[in-house]
């Protein structure tokens, strides 16, 4: 087990284009309960089921069928590595380009607005600061010059990523169906 108390300071943190290779890797972490409570709750994930939904991820785009419509638009999926090592799952994409999972009306959010999702899957490296770090880099290095807002909207009864967002400067817009707008705007 990683000893992440001691170097937390020097930590070294990249993130590396999801591949196939990775999919073993997402069906462990994806089962994992303290991932399952916000990630895919019904989903009971078999190898199968992981290539169909992030095969497309792979190629760096998502497809949601809906009732009328069928959306095919651009995700940038990334395993998180700390000092070489796996421990989370991160992508973004255009807040405009997807409905909302939770079902409300978007169209208020400002024009150039991206967004993310993610979790840190092993549990040795929670509530450590590490998040905060993650988010931190990867906000720099993909919203920074491509978007002028970055948002978010974790349940209100997501303690750790309300504080790590709020840490990072987000500040809350509204509580909707039990969910919080966060927004920051990003300086290029
Ligand atoms: C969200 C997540 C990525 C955050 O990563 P993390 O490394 O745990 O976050 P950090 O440790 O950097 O920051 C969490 C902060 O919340 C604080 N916190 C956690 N639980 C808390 C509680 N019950 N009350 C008050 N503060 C709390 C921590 O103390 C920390 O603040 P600090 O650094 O000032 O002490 C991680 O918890 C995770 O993977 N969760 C499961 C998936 C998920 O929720 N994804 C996001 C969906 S919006």
């Amino acid at each position: 087990m990683m000893n992440t108390d001691s170097y937390i300071k020097f930590m070294d943190i990249a993130f590396y284009p999801l591949t196939s290779a990775h999919f073993p890797l997402l069906l462990k972490w994806l089962e994992k309960p303290h991932v399952k409570e916000y990630w895919d709750k019904n989903i009971s994930w078999t190898l199968e089921l992981v290539r169909e939904k992030y095969e497309n991820h792979v190629a760096g785009y998502k497809i949601l069928k809906l009732k009328d419509q069928i959306i095919k638009k651009p995700i940038h999926a990334f395993i998180t590595h700390l000092d070489e090592t796996p421990i989370g799952y991160i992508q973004y994409y255009n807040r405009h380009d997807f409905p909302s999972e939770h079902g409300y009306d978007l169209s208020e959010l400002p024009q150039s607005c991206g967004t993310f999702d993610w979790y840190i899957a092993e549990e040795e490296c929670i509530g450590k600061g590490i998040g905060t770090k993650i988010l931190s880099l990867f906000i720099q290095k993909y919203f920074t010059n491509q978007f002028e807002y970055i948002f978010a909207d974790p349940g209100v009864k997501n303690i750790p990523a309300i504080m790590c967002y709020k840490k990072l400067g987000f500040t809350t817009l509204k509580e909707v169906n039990n969910v919080l707008w966060m927004i920051k705007k990003l300086s290029s």
